[in-house]
C-alpha cells in the first residue's frame, strides 16, 4: 500500500500493537471519567444512542482518514501533511493543520496531566481509608482539600508528567510499545474486576435502564453537541495522535479493519465504565447528573460504604490512572517526534523539552483551582480556557480540516490505495462520510460553540 517511505522513529511490531496503542490512546479520562458524567448530565439512554451514532458516522471515518494520512506520510503530523500536500500538488499551507494538531495536543496534555494526577492521588486516598463511612460533605471536603492545595497537586501532576516523558523518551518500540503491551492487559483485568464488583453490589437494573432505555424528551440541542464533542475527545481525534500512531503502522495492515476494532474497543470500554459507575450511583442513592465531580466526589462515597470498598476503590483509581497514562503518551508523541525530525534532537531531549513545556502550562491549570481561581478573563479560568480552546475549538477544527484534506484534496487513487479497500461500496461509503457527513457534523458543533461565545 503505502509508498516505500519508512519512519525514522520505528514501527509497531504488528497491527495488534497498533490496536493496543490506539485503544490505549482512546481509552482514558474521556471514556472513564468524562463519558459517565456527561451521560448523567444529558439524561442517559438517548444521549448514549446519539453518541454511538456520532462515533459511527463522524468519528470512525475521520479516524480512518487520520490513520491513512499518517501511514502515507510516515512522519510527525506536521511533516506528513507537508510531504503529502507536495505529493498531491497542494499548497504547503496544509502543514499548518499539523501545527494546529501539535499545539492542541500540547494544551490537552497540560491539563490532562493535572486531572490524571488527581486519579493517582485518589489511589492512595481511597486505599488509605480516607472515605470510610464518608458523608457527602466529607467527600466534597476531601476533593476541595486536594484542589485547594497547589503543592499537593503539583506533586501528582509532576509525577504523572515525568512518567509520561520517561515512556516517550524510550522510543516507539522500547517505550510506547512496551508500555501498552503491559498496561493494556492490566487495564482490561482491572476493568473486568471493577465492573464485576460494581454489578454484584450495586443496582444493575437501574443502571442498565438508565444507560440503554432512550428517553428522547431529555435530548436538547446541546446534548447532541456534547455527544459529538465527546466522540471526538474519546477517540483522540483532531490533533494528530492517531495520525502519528498510524505512521508507525505496518504497511500490510488493513486500515478499515484495524480502526474498526479500535473504535469498537473504545466504545465498549466507555459503556463498561458506565456499567461500573451507575450501579453504584443508583445503589447508593447518588445523583447521576452531578457533573465533573461524579467520580471523585460521588463515587468515593459509595466506595466508603461498601464491603471491600477500600480495595476496589483503589483499584478503580488505578484503572483510571493507567488509562490516562496510555492516553498521555499519545499526546506527547506527536510533538516529540516533530522535535526529533526538525531539530535533530535525541528522543530523550525532545520528549523532556516537550514534557517540560506541557508541565509548565499545566501549572497554570492547577493554580486556577486555588491561587488563581479569581482570575477569569471572559468568564473562564486558566483550566477552563485550556479545555475550551483545545477540546471545543481546536479539535473540531482539526477534524474538519483532516476530513477536507482526505476527502476533497487527496486524490481518490491515493486514499483508495492507502486504505487498501477494493473500489466498491465500502470505499464509497467511507468517502461519502468523510466528504459530506463528517464535515457537516463538525461544522454544526463549531458554529454552535461560536454561538455560545458570541
Ligand atoms: N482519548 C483520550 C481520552 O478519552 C484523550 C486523548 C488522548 C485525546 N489523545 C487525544 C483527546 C487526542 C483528543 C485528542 O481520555
Amino acid at each position: 500500500m503505502a509508498a516505500a517511505r519508512k519512519s525514522i522513529h520505528g514501527e509497531w511490531s504488528s497491527r495488534w500493537v497498533f490496536i493496543l496503542a490506539a485503544t490505549g490512546s482512546a481509552v482514558g479520562l474521556g471514556s472513564i471519567w468524562r463519558f459517565p458524567y456527561v451521560t448523567g448530565e444529558n439524561g442517559g439512554g438517548a444521549f448514549v444512542l446519539i453518541y454511538l451514532l456520532c462515533v459511527a458516522a463522524v468519528g470512525l471515518p475521520i479516524m480512518m482518514a487520520e490513520t491513512l494520512i499518517g501511514r502515507r506520510g510516515r512522519q510527525s503530523p506536521i511533516n506528513s501533511l507537508k510531504t503529502l500536500a507536495k505529493e498531491e500538488g497542494l499548497s504547503s499551507n496544509w502543514q499548518f493543520l499539523g501545527w494546529l494538531g501539535v499545539l492542541a495536543g500540547f494544551i490537552v496534555l497540560s491539563f490532562y496531566s493535572v486531572v490524571a494526577g488527581w486519579a493517582v492521588a485518589y489511589i492512595f486516598y481511597v486505599g488509605g481509608g480516607a472515605f470510610a463511612e464518608a458523608s457527602v460533605d466529607m467527600s466534597g471536603a476531601q476533593f476541595d482539600a486536594l484542589t485547594g492545595s497547589a503543592w499537593r497537586m503539583l506533586g501528582w501532576h509532576s509525577l504523572f508528567m515525568l512518567t509520561t516523558v520517561v515512556i516517550v523518551a524510550r522510543g516507539v518500540k522500547g517505550g510506547l510499545e512496551q508500555a501498552v503491551k503491559w498496561l493494556m492487559p492490566a487495564l482490561f483485568v482491572l476493568l473486568v474486576v471493577v465492573v464485576g464488583y460494581a454489578m454484584s453490589i450495586g443496582d444493575v437494573g437501574a443502571a442498565i435502564d438508565y444507560l440503554f432505555t432512550p428517553d428522547f424528551s431529555q435530548v436538547t440541542r446541546s446534548s447532541v453537541l456534547a455527544a459529538l464533542g465527546q466522540a471526538f475527545f474519546s477517540l483522540s481525534l483532531g490533533m494528530g495522535a492517531i495520525m502519528i500512531y498510524g505512521s508507525y503502522l505496518p504497511a500490510s495492515a488493513s486500515i478499515p479493519k484495524t480502526i474498526g476494532l479500535v473504535a469498537i474497543c473504545d466504545t465498549l470500554v466507555a459503556l463498561l465504565a458506565g456499567l461500573a459507575i451507575f450501579p453504584l450511583v443508583f445503589g447508593f442513592g447518588l445523583e447521576p447528573g452531578s457533573g465533573a465531580g461524579l467520580v471523585f466526589v460521588s463515587l468515593t462515597i459509595a466506595f466508603g460504604h461498601m464491603p471491600g470498598g477500600q480495595v476496589f476503590g483503589a483499584l478503580f483509581f488505578a484503572l483510571l490512572s493507567v488509562a490516562a497514562l496510555t492516553s498521555a503518551i499519545s499526546l506527547l508523541e506527536p510533538i516529540a517526534a516533530w522535535l526529533v525530525e526538525a531539530m535533530h534532537w535525541s528522543r530523550r531531549r525532545a520528549s523532556s523539552v516537550a514534557g517540560l513545556g506541557a508541565w509548565l502550562l499545566g501549572v497554570g491549570s492547577l493554580l486556577s483551582f486555588n491561587y488563581w481561581s479569581h482570575i477569569k478573563p471572559f468568564g473562564r479560568n486558566f483550566f477552563e480556557w485550556s479545555e475550551f480552546l483545545s477540546t471545543t475549538v481546536m479539535l473540531p477544527v482539526g477534524g474538519l480540516l483532516v476530513a477536507t484534506f482526505a476527502g476533497w484534496r487527496m486524490s481518490r487513487a491515493s486514499t483508495l490505495d492507502e486504505l487498501g479497500l477494493p473500489p466498491g461500496v465500502f470505499y464509497s461509503a467511507w468517502r461519502f462520510l468523510v466528504r459530506i457527513v463528517a464535515p457537516l457534523g463538525v461544522l454544526v458543533i463549531l458554529l454552535n460553540s461560536l454561538d455560545v461565545i458570541g
